[in-house]
């Protein structure tokens, strides 16, 4: 059944209460003054046609978004083995900044790139040396995928940086046990850098439908990371993308999806086949924007809305 807009912009009407569930960040500063209220949605569809929905005009930071598409650079430049000798693939059942499944599993690796452990590990391993090329090849990775350049919010930086006590508790545990190819305040640098780039809903949409399609984008027809490695990313989506409510997320919505502080969520509904209809459903890349996130980190209304579009249009691969 096609998407039309009036059907998701009832959709954003009848969700956009779910706000009051959740709050803005209050941890860093700077993704606290977002507006709470604020509900947007943009589906990219296979042949280039784009939904947007509610507030669809906005921008916000990756945040833990980040993290997935720091692993998917990092394997396509030195493959899976090489970061998996480093990162696990296992749910941890704890909050995403805790240090207690690193600390009790030692000697051991962080058990997965989703949690700010393995994703401060990911970071480091980005290609180059200092944090600007590390900076400069992700941000160049993510222009394949989008086809525009991408910039930091300075701010959320700014912000971010002044307030990462537990992240820097994290980096000087990994850095102990030889996991950081950089200095401390160097990972942490690259690691904020990443969280704190700025994406449309459009391009983020983007970047989930080529996930859908296995490292493919249908719309310019390249390949543009292996199959294997987009394999693996959506494992870890499902698995770790939603925190501790993944599972939760798994049996409602049930596609691949990554979750960050700021509000976003990005998810990718790859293609199916329907057997009862013997049709073809297409594969989406949706993302989603709502600041109030809930004691999960995330998004509170986002999430609600994408239980009813997967209800709606039978998006689950369950
Ligand atoms: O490490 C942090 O606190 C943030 N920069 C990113 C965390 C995040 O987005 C977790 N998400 N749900």
């Amino acid at each position: 059944m096609p998407i039309s807009i009036e059907q998701l912009e009832k959709m954003i009407t009848e969700n956009r209460s779910h706000t009051v569930l959740g709050n803005t960040a209050q941890y860093i500063p700077a993704l606290a003054k977002q507006d709470p209220n604020l509900l947007g949605i943009s589906i990219m569809c296979p042949n280039g046609s784009l939904l947007n929905a509610g507030d669809s005009q906005v921008s916000f930071t990756l945040q833990s978004i980040s993290k997935i598409l720091s692993f998917i650079s990092v394997c396509q430049e030195y493959g899976l083995e090489y970061v998996l000798e480093k990162v696990d693939v296992e749910p941890t059942g704890e909050s995403f900044n805790s240090i207690i499944p690193f600390e009790i599993h030692r000697p051991g690796k962080p058990f997965n790139p989703l949690i700010n452990a393995g994703a401060i590990t990911v970071s480091s391993m980005l290609p180059g040396t200092t944090t600007d090329e590390k900076y400069e090849q992700f941000t160049s990775f993510l222009q394949k995928l989008i086809g525009a350049p991408l910039a930091i919010d300075e701010e959320v930086y700014q912000s971010e940086w002044r307030t990462a006590h537990r992240n820097r508790a994290l980096a000087y545990y990994l850095k102990e046990s030889n996991l950081l190819e950089l200095d401390v305040e160097d990972a942490l640098d690259i690691y904020i850098r990443q969280c704190s780039i700025k994406i449309s809903l459009q391009d983020l949409a983007k970047i989930g439908l080529i996930i859908a399609y296995n490292g493919y984008d249908p719309i310019e027809n390249k390949q543009l990371f292996d199959k294997e490695i987009a394999r693996i990313a959506k494992v870890l989506m499902v698995t770790c993308g939603m925190y501790n409510a993944s599972g939760k997320f798994a049996a409602y919505v049930g596609v691949p999806a990554k979750s960050g502080v700021s509000g976003g969520i990005l998810a990718s509904v790859p293609p199916k086949w329907l057997p009862e209809t013997h049709e073809l459903q297409p594969g989406y890349g949706i993302a989603v924007y709502s600041p109030a996130i809930d004691a999960s980190g995330n998004s509170a209304a986002g999430t609600m809305l994408l239980k009813q579009l997967s209800k709606v249009f039978d998006f689950s691969i369950f």
